[in-house]
């Protein structure tokens, strides 16, 4: 029997160039670089220019994505943006991507809502339709302008916060179906809608007809992250019957070091294997995972072979893992 699977043969990010520190907010709100550092481990994140647009940054990490995976928009017959801060609320920033890009007419483009798990979200879908062969190739985004949301006058959420994209080319390939072929093992995707209240806009389209300013109970939110991402982890492992011995690197959600910190515990992950952008990041929402991932291959840490795991938790609440075999 012919096992297709959806292997990355291409990453891509892009970051804004305007740095802000800790010590930048401290100018604004009341708290200070050591607090920060202390309950999040940021040090620093990006924040986009005047002008410049989520819709920017998806372009320029996509096109980092297909030059790596040696291909031209016009080999995409997918595109998924994982973002809750597109350009528009409609239009999907996605066709204004792939229009930009040169992506062909017809193809289908849309963006994935699913917060800080949008990206492994997207990756669910666009493997299920390579998985269908309704799509050989698959550009698939995570990117967020989070600045254009934060309350600047809200110390409890301003610190948590940055900019940024990460793109992946997905192909579709044919494997033995055993967790030794490259591309995306599994993937499992949750929500939990009593927690809709506890991390949230206050204001959205039908609600206020703004889009209003990022607003969470830290607390509650941080209690549900740490059981959440190591349970998805475990479950991804338990599809596969694969162990935790056998992962080479984890990608958690970068929003805070002591949620990755309370996740590695949880599972009694060694430290070293889990890559960390947060500090000089912060929370990039559906952003985070692929701009990590593609940062890694870029500095060599992630090789050809590796087996990799993602786990994520957003607001919703929502949340999944996936396994890829890089
Ligand atoms: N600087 C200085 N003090 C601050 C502050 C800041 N930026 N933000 C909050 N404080 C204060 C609080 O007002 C509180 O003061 P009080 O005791 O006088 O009321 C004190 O610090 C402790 O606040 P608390 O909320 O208990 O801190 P915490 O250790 O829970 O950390 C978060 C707060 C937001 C960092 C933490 O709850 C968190 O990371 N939650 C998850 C957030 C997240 O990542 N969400 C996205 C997931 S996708």
């Amino acid at each position: 029997m012919t096992h297709i699977r959806s292997e990355i043969i291409g990453t891509g990010h892009y970051l804004p160039s305007k740095v802000v520190t800790n010590d930048d907010l401290a100018k604004i709100v009341d708290t200070s670089d050591e607090w920060i550092v202390e309950r999040t481990g940021i040090k620093s994140r990006r924040i986009v220019a005047e002008g410049e647009l989520t819709s920017d940054l998806c372009v320029n990490a996509s096109k980092m994505a297909l030059k790596n995976a040696n291909l031209k928009a016009e080999d995409v017959d997918a595109v998924i943006i994982a973002t809750i801060t597109a350009d528009n609320i409609t239009p999907a920033v996605a066709t204004k991507v792939a229009a930009e890009l040169g992506v062909k007419t017809g193809v289908p483009a849309f963006d994935i809502s699913a917060a800080c798990s949008g990206f492994i979200y997207a990756l669910t879908i666009a493997d299920n339709m390579i998985k269908l062969n309704q799509a050989k190739r698959a550009l698939v985004v995570g990117a967020e302008s989070l600045s254009k949301i934060t309350d600047w006058t809200d110390r409890n959420t301003c610190i948590l916060f940055g900019d940024g994209a990460g793109a992946v080319v997905l192909q579709a390939k044919e494997g033995k179906g055993t967790n030794a072929d490259t591309g995306l093992l599994t993937a499992k995707i949750y929500a939990d809608g009593s927690g809709y209240e506890q991390l949230k806009t206050t204001g959205g389209v039908s609600l206020t007809e703004s889009t209003g300013k990022l607003w969470m109970n830290g607390k509650e939110v941080f209690k549900y992250a740490i059981p959440a991402m190591a349970g998805s982890i475990e479950a991804v492992l338990g599809d596969v019957g694969a162990s935790l011995d056998d992962v080479d690197w984890v990608i958690p959600h970068q929003a805070n070091i002591r949620i990755i910190d309370g996740v590695a515990k949880k599972l009694n992950l060694d430290n070293s294997k889990v890559i960390i952008t947060v500090d000089h990041q912060a929370n990039t929402s559906a952003a985070t995972i692929p701009l990590a991932l593609s940062e890694a291959v870029e500095e060599g840490k992630i090789k050809k072979g590796d087996l990799i795991a993602l786990t994520a938790m957003g607001a919703g609440f929502t949340w999944g893992g996936a396994l890829v075999r890089y």
